[in-house]
């Protein structure tokens, strides 16, 4: 039998704590302790997460010294109530896992603790159809481009990200970067008058609290997602200094950035492009996407983007009736072929007219072809 995770507050303050216990997904055991008791709690049972609220009087480091000596498992949480470096140094040394600094970042803490406690579970229960994904420091931005309109950049982003969310522990936010017309809000159903635009204003400060209050969450796999303004005079007001300022704060709090982008190149687009970790080419089997290809390698090395690097193919729409296949394209591409995915109009067609993700949990009944493919893709990335 899977076993829930077993969490442990440590707190002298009810008002902090009230907070904290509230976003503690069910059917999760939380118990809660003044800080004098810690010692022999951690005695009598099994602690999977400590969530420690910083006390008044009780010595925090030793504490958690101690409690990491028992039991080095256990994943501690820190809840400081202000920002003395000594301290967090200190208690970074002796073993917290994350701090958080409240009031400020408590909004922070309560938005990530649910997928810290599945992450943790995940490498408790030993799980083998989700990743149990670690966060390494800095997210990978993940950027899907094609210099041809319509050759399913949007669909595979957002079924890439999906995928990502669903099948690991992996903080996963997506950006929709068509700037003028949008697309995300149509493909996923999404009413809001929120977008990527309402950060220009906060853009020297910005952070994550930000980015995830104007964020959208998808009910059904808890993807964040931004949104296009929708707005061609609100584009034209959006600058490369806050597209990559959005990108490089965005990748301190999410483990995978999934851009989608438009088919043409301006300087958002070779900002993008330029932060990307990853550029994920989608390529189709026709003459005309390999012309443009060609082109858009052109035009990249006159920009001075490096693409060798960090690019690869996506093929899309692959059939059987295609007269180019998978093999005559290889020799004709500088540039490696990370995966492919069918054409398959009667499995996606009905989710993108009706505006339903492609992917809604974690373990599918049925996938179509096209997300079986997606999915091949997705896990290749979580290595
Ligand atoms: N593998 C596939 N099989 C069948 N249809 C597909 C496939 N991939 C994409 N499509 C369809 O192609 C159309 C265009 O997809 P999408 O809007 O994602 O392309 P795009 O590259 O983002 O377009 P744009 O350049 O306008 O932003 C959609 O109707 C989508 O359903
Ligand atoms: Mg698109």
């Amino acid at each position: 039998m899977e076993e829930n995770v077993k969490i442990l507050v440590v707190s002298d303050d009810e008002l902090i704590h009230n907070e904290v216990v509230n976003a503690i997904p069910e059917p999760n055991k939380v118990q809660i302790v003044e800080p004098k008791d810690v010692a022999r709690e951690i005695h009598r049972d099994v602690c999977d997460v400590l969530i420690y609220i910083q006390p008044i009087a009780e010595d925090a480091v030793e504490s958690i010294q101690y409690i990491k000596a028992i039991s080095p498992d256990t994943l501690v949480i820190f809840v400081a109530k202000n920002t003395d470096f000594l301290l967090l140094r200190n208690i970074t040394k002796a073993g917290v896992t994350e701090f958080f600094i409240y009031p400020d970042e408590i909004s922070l803490l309560i938005n990530r603790l649910p997928s810290m406690i599945k992450a943790y579970e995940v490498k408790k229960n030993k799980k083998e159809d989700t990743v149990s994904y670690l966060s390494k420091g800095r997210g990978q931005i993940m950027s899907v481009f094609s210099g041809n309109g319509g050759t399913g950049k949007s669909v595979l982003a957002s079924s890439l990200a999906q995928t990502l969310k669903l099948e690991s522990t992996a903080e996963v936010l997506l950006i929709d970067l068509n700037l003028q017309f949008g697309g995300m809000e149509t493909l996923l159903s999404i009413e809001s008058n929120r977008s990527l635009a309402d950060l220009m204003p906060v853009m020297e400060e910005l952070n994550e609290n930000h980015i995830r209050n104007v964020s959208q969450r998808l009910e059904s796999s808890k993807l964040e997602i931004l949104l296009s303004p929708c707005d061609a005079e609100v584009a034209e007001s959006i600058t490369d200094a806050f597209i990559a300022k959005l990108l490089r704060t965005s990748r301190r709090s999410f483990d995978f950035v999934i851009v989608d982008l438009p088919s043409y190149l301006n300087s958002n687009v070779v900002t993008t492009l330029e932060e990307s970790d990853r550029i994920f080419y989608v390529l189709t089997p026709d003459t005309p996407s390999l012309h443009v290809l060609k082109q858009f390698e052109e035009t990249a090395l006159r920009l001075g983007i490096e693409l060798k690097s960090r690019t690869s193919i996506l093929f899309n729409k692959a059939s059987k009736e295609n007269e180019i296949q998978e093999k005559d394209m290889k020799e004709l591409l500088r540039f490696p072929i990370i995966s492919s995915v069918r054409w398959d109009h009667k499995g996606l067609q009905p989710y993108v007219n009706k505006g339903e993700p492609v992917r809604k949990e974690e373990k599918e009944k049925r996938l179509t072809p096209f997300a079986k493919d997606v999915r091949k893709w997705s896990l290749s990335l979580l290595k």
